[in-house]
């Protein structure tokens, strides 16, 4: 029985038509997708229903009707000799071992298992001939894909010809092109320098590279090959994958480094956990690890369904691109007034945590992501990076969505907000001193770990320090008493006498008084003066009072402080009310100066730049630091070539995976006790010693 197409059937179907249609070029053709591999898939699969319902409706430029986006761009098509398979997929322990154990019951026996990278690029076929490369295309639709071979032959690292004397007649390659994660983030700012679009991920990137008209653009783009499989081959007969890959690396293919054959599933898991551990230190994204059955013979007599071989399947790690729905957008005043518009999301899971929240940075953001209220949005949360809008899923508005503009006014104390300077896109709250939203900032950070780090002092605290009128502004906070703060019930009990915390707070802004110097200085919310700004400037004048007086020229020659510093401390001691603050302060006892750091001339650890990362037992992260600093030498928090160590605690995560990567010696606790008391030298030796014995 057919159904009726009505109306409302043929105005559905025509907007799926367009909508997937838009999103198939913004994906392939602008390299800009604004839909998640999930969103698209929904589309796709209504508009399948629909034409298998309604046949009548099929039309020409259905995207049911077309393979891949090919024709857009004007590749040629070209048919792969053997299939090109998906995989299916696995996203948990359960489904991975309901897999493992239909592939040892049909092979008879325990199987070994190949594990390696998925990789989340772009996946091609090399074609070589008697050794030489003659063709490469895209995937497509699996049967038929793209001809790019004269852009895949400008890729560094695809072969033109296989190595040794004694190739296959023919051998299809197929490997996954990705762009690497440093190359991605230099062509991202490469292309903002040249007020060009920039790409969303590297999969597009490398998509977008690949797929040039210009070969010549592509040989510019640094995109790179692993191989993960061979399709038709004559002359060619591997025992094993890992036989086939031994023989790809042979012939100057790129091979991964990574891969591992293993005996047992349990093995299979701990490859899994560990690559999930580490996915961000990577030279490239990865959605999973790939698993398969290592012998051909066995390989070959599980087969393969239609769409994917039954002895291999994708274990995939939790999405990090989702979607979900912006209920609002609000605007939050930080601690130097930036006004900051806020996405408010449906909560949602991704890249392992729920996120409800993302900044959009500025109205200018806002614009150029061209996000509405009540769009269906695309979110990322990669590692340990904050959760980012891509963009909205425009095939999903229903016309309910409302534009989005910057308020004229502070949403905290209702004053206009203006630019710092004329040609600011950030747009700042003037009423510093007594714009709430800006005050209880301030004091909850200066309360926190970079400031005058006093327990008992979060934005609790702070809010009702100056919603209750405790405090006027932060000038106030050192000379509190118990008499101040019972005027807040924040800090009384029920029988209406003060709190524990209360009495504890006040203790702790007591001893508060004696921190160190460059504590004072961040912890007057100066623009640009963190604690690396603040510890030179302590170091250098060692009296807040020089500091205040000091000028642009005096300061912006101190190292760590540039010109762009010097100015923001000379402007905000030039407002009367900081300064009475500092004065404030002193009268309540808080230190305004320190010793000078005696110069004794070279110190043991100049010019070394240190990362510590895990839990030490002995030392709190600060105080490892502090140690560092006074022997001179700069704490930084990510790796990089040019670090000299990584002082490695309990649970250390990614940045000694990344150590390890770059060859940069990295100490555990005793090592670091070695770094301080002995020096350079004996932690380098300390640490070739224990890689020896590893
Ligand atoms: S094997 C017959 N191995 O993932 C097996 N694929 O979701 C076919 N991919 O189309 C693929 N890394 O483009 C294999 N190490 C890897 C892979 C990998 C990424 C891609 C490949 C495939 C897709 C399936």
């Amino acid at each position: 029985m057919t159904s009726e197409v009505t109306d409302k059937v043929r105005t559905r179907y025509a907007e799926l038509v367009a909508g997937i249609n838009d999103a198939q070029h913004r994906y392939y053709v602008d390299d800009a997708p604004t839909l998640s591999d999930a969103a698209y898939d929904q589309l796709m699969h209504e508009l399948e229903a629909l034409e298998l319902e309604f046949p009548e409706l099929v039309s020409q430029d259905s995207p049911t009707q077309r393979v891949g986006a090919g024709e857009w761009l004007g590749f040629a098509a070209v048919d792969h000799a053997e299939r090109m398979l998906s995989l299916d997929n696995a996203f948990n322990d359960d489904q991975l071992a309901a897999w493992a154990t239909r592939v040892e019951r049909d092979a008879g026996a325990p199987v070994r298992y190949l594990c390696e990278l998925k990789i989340d690029g772009l996946a091609v076929n090399l074609t070589y001939e008697k050794g030489r490369l003659t063709r490469g295309a895209t995937r497509g639709d699996g049967r038929t894909g793209e001809d790019v071979t004269a852009n895949v032959r400008r890729i560094k690292g695809i072969p033109h010809k296989l190595a040794g004397d004694n190739p296959p007649d023919l051998v299809e390659i197929r490997g996954e092109i990705y762009f690497p994660a440093q190359a991605f983030a230099d062509l991202n700012a490469a292309q903002v320098e040249a007020g060009e679009r920039t790409y969303v991920n590297p999969r597009n990137a490398a998509s977008g590279s690949l797929r040039q008209k210009d070969p010549s653009i592509t040989a510019r783009r640094a995109l790179e090959l692993i191989v993960h499989g061979i399709g038709a081959r004559t002359g060619f007969e591997p025992a094993s994958q890992s036989d086939a890959y031994a023989q790809l690396k042979a012939w100057g293919l790129p091979t991964s480094p990574r891969w591992k054959v293993v005996d047992s599933l349990d093995e299979v898991k701990a490859y899994i956990a560990e690559y999930q551990a580490h996915r961000h230190d990577l030279e490239h994204d990865i959605d999973g690890v790939v698993v398969k059955v290592d012998d051909v013979a066995e390989q070959q007599k599980l087969g393969s369904t239609s769409r994917a071989p039954r002895w291999a399947i994708a274990f995939k790690y939790p999405p990090e691109e989702v979607n979900t729905k912006l209920l609002d957008i609000i605007v939050e005043v930080g601690r130097t007034g930036r006004a900051t518009p806020a996405a408010v999301l449906d909560p949602v899971f991704v890249g392992g945590v729920t996120v409800a929240r993302a900044t959009l940075h500025n109205q200018r953001e806002v614009a150029r992501k061209g996000v509405k209220i009540g769009d269906t949005v695309v979110i990322r949360r990669a590692g340990d990076v904050i959760p980012e809008i891509l963009g909205p899923v425009e095939a999903l508005r229903d016309g309910s969505e409302r534009d989005w503009s910057m308020p004229a006014n502070c949403p905290s104390c209702g004053t206009t907000l203006a630019p710092a300077k004329e040609a600011d896109v950030d747009l700042r709250c003037p009423n510093t001193r007594y714009c709430k939203a800006q005050l209880v900032e301030r004091i909850t950070y200066l309360g926190g770990r970079d400031g005058f780090d006093i327990e008992g002092m979060g934005t609790k605290a702070a809010i009702a320090l100056v919603e209750d009128k405790v405090v006027t502004d932060e000038g106030d906070l050192f000379a509190l008493d118990e008499k101040q703060l019972a005027s807040s019930p924040f800090f009384l009990k029920k029988d209406g006498t003060l709190s524990t915390n209360a009495g504890k707070l006040l203790a702790n802004l007591e001893k508060a008084k004696q921190q160190q110097l460059w504590r004072v200085l961040t912890s007057l919310s100066i623009r640009h003066v963190g604690p690396t700004a603040a510890r030179a400037l302590a170091d250098h004048f060692n009296d807040v009072e020089k500091i205040a007086t000091a000028s642009v020229e005096q300061m912006s020659v101190v190292e760590d402080v540039g010109g762009t510093i010097a100015e923001a401390v000379r402007e905000w001691f030039a407002e009367d009310w900081h300064r009475e603050v500092v004065e404030k302060w002193r009268a309540a006892g808080v230190r305004m100066d320190q010793e000078p750091v005696a110069d004794t001339g070279p110190k043991p650890l100049d010019g070394l730049t240190v990362v510590v990362t895990g839990t030490l037992e002995g030392f709190t992260r600060d105080e490892a630091a502090e140690r560092l600093t006074a022997l001179g030498a700069k704490v930084s928090g990510s790796v990089s070539k040019k670090t000299a160590f990584v002082v490695v605690g309990e649970s250390a995560g990614s940045k000694l995976d990344k150590a390890l990567s770059l060859g940069v010696p990295t100490l555990d606790e005793p090592g670091f006790t070695v770094l301080l008391e002995e020096g350079p030298e004996a932690a380098k030796a300390y640490s070739d010693a224990r890689r020896e014995n590893a």
